[in-house]
């Protein structure tokens, strides 16, 4: 498969002085599912928002690419809340990028009601944010960031607040879709469990500047209840814990080890 996102040499300094990203490089395969782990402050959300087009790099190049006979790359993404309009239903909130968009309102309805239904909420159309769970409300997200069929789907810890059951379910649910819609999925995390779960390719990030550290590959073709529960399973998290502790320690680029 050719590569969906190709990310090479990417800097992005704020008027502050932080420099949130130097010298960084990954290219994500087109229907893989990519996942970008490491501390607090290492660029994941900066990546993410350079990628959505939200921002910009001051050297390198980022780039999505359209898929054959498309114009442009459609990008979505989602973030840690959900952010959806307390008074607008879950399928108004879902078919609010169709109106902005301008599609034809008969034709919007039914993008959002099959999506809604896709996340597996079909009857929920017309319940507000205020009456649904958590998960649910994220669910609600995830069906806005798809309806207007995204080749590349952004998400940054979208359910880092969720209890760890919910969030099991919502990341089978993230593969489901990927597999159905034949999308790219970005998925920044928190959780080493749920990168090893999650990632065709995880790429391990170092902070001050945020940088990549490791590109690693699980290798789980198929995931289910028994791979999480699986000694495979175990040991990519252990390797990848590793990882993960070393990159905390990482030295700066180009600094010296005292
Ligand atoms: N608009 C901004 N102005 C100044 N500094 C910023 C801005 N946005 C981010 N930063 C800084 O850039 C660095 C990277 O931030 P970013 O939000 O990308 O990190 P992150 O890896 O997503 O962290 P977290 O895991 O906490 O979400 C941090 O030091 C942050 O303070
Ligand atoms: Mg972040």
């Amino acid at each position: 498969m050719p590569d969906a996102i190709t990310v090479s040499g990417v800097r992005r300094a704020f008027d502050d002085g932080t420099v949130a990203l130097d010298g960084t490089t990954l290219s994500v395969e087109r229907g893989s599912v990519a996942v970008l782990v490491g501390p607090s402050g290492c660029g994941k959300t900066t990546l993410l928002r350079i990628l959505a087009g939200l921002d910009a790099p001051d050297a390198g190049t980022a780039s999505v690419a359209p898929v054959a006979g498309e114009g442009a790359a459609r990008v979505s993404i989602a973030f840690q809340e959900p952010r959806l309009l307390p008074w607008r239903s879950a399928l108004r909130n879902v078919a609010l990028p169709l109106e902005l968009a301008r599609a034809a309102k008969a034709d919007r309805d039914d993008r959002a009601r099959a999506m809604l239904s896709l996340v597996g909420l079909g009857g929920a159309e017309r319940k507000l944010p205020g009456q649904l769970s958590g998960g649910m409300r994220m669910r609600v997200a995830i069906a806005r960031a798809l309806v207007t069929r995204p080749q590349v789907l952004l998400l940054d810890e979208p359910f880092g607040a969720l209890d760890e059951i919910t969030r099991h379910q919502l990341d089978d649910l993230v593969l489901r879709l990927r597999a159905e819609l034949g999308m790219t999925v970005v998925l920044v995390t928190h959780a080493i469990t749920e990168a090893a779960y999650m990632g065709d390719r995880v790429f391990v990030m170092a902070p001050s500047p945020g940088r990549v550290v490791r590109a690693f590959e699980p290798g789980f073709g198929m995931r289910d209840a028994a791979l999480r529960a699986s000694p495979r399973f175990a040991a990519v998290v252990a390797d990848l814990m590793q990882s993960l502790a070393g990159a905390m320690l990482a030295v700066p680029a180009g600094g010296v080890r005292a």
